[in-house]
């Protein structure tokens, strides 16, 4: 059914609920501990042990509450409709509000873990920025299957003669539902500013509740297909893995509430807002609310971008390395010469579809494109010229009317220059593929190209059945990315090669792991991986058919596969590879 006359149901659905909840004020905020039996859960350490005696760790647990309803002392419900928490122990969310809560006593809590049928067929691309619903946000969608995954479990756990296997599960569908109840003791009042209630959630529990799940390759992975055994014993002990904590006594004066620091905008008054534009099946992107893209202000960025002024010695661009017929890569190169002739240890990456993306550089050092823009210039291995010169070349080179008609005076900083850059960059978006034009019903695939489209989506699990390459868990949805940090498999001991986002985070968990490369025009990205060392799209498949080698941070997607990867036949490789030929931007070639 089509996602439109639901949305209308649920825009009622609000509208009638504001006037219901105009008498309740207080927010109740609620902490969720992440444990593992009696200690604390710690993303990536491979020392849990289940009651099956298996040693493991967890490296992604990212799961969506919704559905809250207070049971009160009486015994009747309130429901708090509409509110959707998006918790996930890695990336540091473990908190959420109950808002619109009335004041009295409460001796229950239910929620469900995911979401309710009707909200799992809403069309994603409708969801604001920043909502925990929005795909961007939670990366839990499964855009060409539909619906959300409800919590997702991945670690890695140790097989019989030392080796690291993995697990990964995936509890989804509407068929699964899994609602929660808790008895609490919670005293709302509005009064006193926001209530606190901690809940507690236990993995332990999830592996041995009411079923005990010991890890074996048959039990590595479910993606709640129908009639999968595994999924519902999973469902059977997540439900009663959460338990509600004692209440905490609240402070006697509320926490001084900061102020938010004032956003800080530049932009000329009278300049034509920039009209941005992405497909219909992209999530909603949070562009900078602090630089707002105008027509003056990506101009400014066009024309900065391919100015050789920016270098120590007038040779280089961001152009340069960043090749607009190439995909704003270095064409064909594995490494970049710099300005002063340095070469570089990493594979100039594409520019296209940043503004979904929460990091940047393979290693996520930079975290925001405003941030990320200016390295390249101070950058000793590549453009190796300070600011203060790059601002003087500037002022000399009659930028003076392009700063003011972006930002409404001539002034011109490395501020602005980072803003008028973050601005193009942004602009770079790739959406008009022969993939869209099928998806838009415009286009056909080749029967190669369509085998392709279906291995990639499609799991590797020949308990039921499935014979995919499971390239989606990363590579899923219509940014071809999940813009998160995985080792795939590309070295067997990472602290010997170049250790990626350890290197930002120093925690031994991140070694050899690298931002998901978005696979959109990626036939025109060669060569391949951050060091560039695989050439062809064929090698690059291939890598993941037989080269996978196994590390203690191998990503659970792949660990779960036989040694060295997805046995996929010749044939099979090909059309995986057609597949990742038909990603290719119309706008990308010349
Ligand atoms: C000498 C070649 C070179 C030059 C010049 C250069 N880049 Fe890059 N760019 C790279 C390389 C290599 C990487 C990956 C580096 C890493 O991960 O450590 C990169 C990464 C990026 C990224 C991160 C993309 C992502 O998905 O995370 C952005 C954005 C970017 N460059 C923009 C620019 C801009 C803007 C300029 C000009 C101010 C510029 N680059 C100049 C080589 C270059
Ligand atoms: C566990 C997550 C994960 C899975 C599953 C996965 N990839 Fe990747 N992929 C990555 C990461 C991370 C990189 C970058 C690794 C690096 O450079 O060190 C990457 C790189 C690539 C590249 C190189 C892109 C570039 O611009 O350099 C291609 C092509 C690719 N993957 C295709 C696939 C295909 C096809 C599949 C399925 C057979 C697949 N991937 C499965 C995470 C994954």
């Amino acid at each position: 059914m089509s996602p439109r006359p639901l949305l209308r149901t649920l825009g009622s659905l609000v509208a009638a609920l504001a006037c219901a909840v105009a008498s309740r004020a207080a927010t109740v905020r609620v902490e969720v501990g992440h444990v593992f039996g009696d200690r604390t859960l710690h993303l990536g350490e491979l020392n849990y042990t289940n009651a099956a005696g298996d040693v493991l760790s967890v490296t992604r647990l990212d799961y969506l509450l919704s559905d809250f309803a207070l049971v009160t002392a009486g015994g009747g419900t309130v429901a708090l409709t509409n509110q959707v928490a998006y918790l996930s122990a890695g990336g540091g969310r473990t908190q959420f509000e109950l808002r619109d809560v009335p004041a009295g006593r409460f001796t229950g809590l239910r929620f469900r873990v995911g979401v309710s049928p009707a909200v799992n067929r809403v069309d994603p691309a409708t969801i604001a920025p920043g909502h925990p619903l929005n795909p961007a946000v939670n990366g839990l969608h499964w855009s060409w299957q539909g619906g959300y995954v409800f919590l997702a479990l991945e670690g890695g756990w140790h097989q019989a003669g030392g080796s690291v296997g993995g697990y990964s599960y995936h509890l989804a569908t509407d068929a699964l539902e899994l609602p929660v109840e808790l008895p609490l003791a919670l005293q709302v009042t509005s009064a006193n500013g926001p209530t606190e209630q901690r809940l507690t959630l236990d993995i332990a529990k999830i592996f041995s509740g009411v079923h005990s799940i010991a890890l074996t390759n048959a039990t590595a992975s479910t993606h709640s297909r129908t009639n999968d055994p595994l999924a519902g014993q999973l469902r059977d002990n997540a439900i009663r893995a959460f338990r509600a904590e004692s209440p905490v006594v609240p402070a006697a004066a509320p926490a001084p509430v900061l102020a938010a620091a004032p956003r800080h905008v530049e932009m000329a008054t009278n300049a034509t807002p920039y009209r941005f534009r992405l497909s219909r099946f992209f999530p909603q992107p949070s562009l900078p609310a602090d630089n707002p893209l105008t027509e003056q202000g990506v101009a400014l960025g066009r024309r900065l971008f391919h100015d050789p002024a920016l270098s120590v010695n007038g040779t280089q661009s961001c152009a340069s390395c960043h090749q607009a017929d190439a995909a704003f890569t270095d064409a064909g190169k594995r490494f970049s010469t710099g300005a002063e002739g340095a070469i570089g240890t990493r594979n100039a990456m594409p520019l296209a579809n940043l503004a979904w993306a929460g990091r940047f550089f393979w290693d996520g050092r930079a975290g925001s494109l405003r941030e990320q823009v200016l390295q390249p210039v101070t950058n000793p291995a590549e453009m190796h010229e300070s600011l203060t010169n790059v601002v003087r070349k500037l002022e000399r080179a009659g930028y003076a009317p392009d700063f003011a008609a972006a930002f409404g005076t001539a002034e011109i900083t490395a501020d602005r220059m980072a803003r008028a850059l973050e601005q193009f960059v942004l602009t770079l978006t790739a959406y008009d593929s022969k993939f869209d034009r099928v998806l838009g019903v415009r286009a056909t695939f080749t029967a190669e190209e369509q085998r392709g489209y279906e291995l990639f989506h499609t799991e590797y699990d020949p308990r039921h059945g499935q014979y995919g390459a499971d390239c989606f868990h990363c590579h899923g949805g219509p940014l071809f990315s999940d813009f998160a940090f995985h080792n795939n498999g590309l070295d067997a001991d990472g602290s010997a090669q170049d250790p990626g986002r350890f290197l930002v985070t120093t925690n031994r968990a991140d070694l050899a792991k690298f931002k998901t490369p978005s696979l959109r025009n990626v036939a025109l990205t060669a060569p391949y991986m951050h060091d560039g060392r695989l050439a062809t799209l064929e090698e690059a498949v291939a890598h993941y058919c037989s080269g996978v080698r196994r590390s203690p941070t191998l990503d659970p997607n792949l660990g779960k596969h036989p040694d060295g990867g997805v046995p996929l036949s010749a044939e099979d490789q090909h059309a995986l590879v057609a597949f990742l030929r038909t990603l290719t931007d119309s706008a990308a070639t010349p």
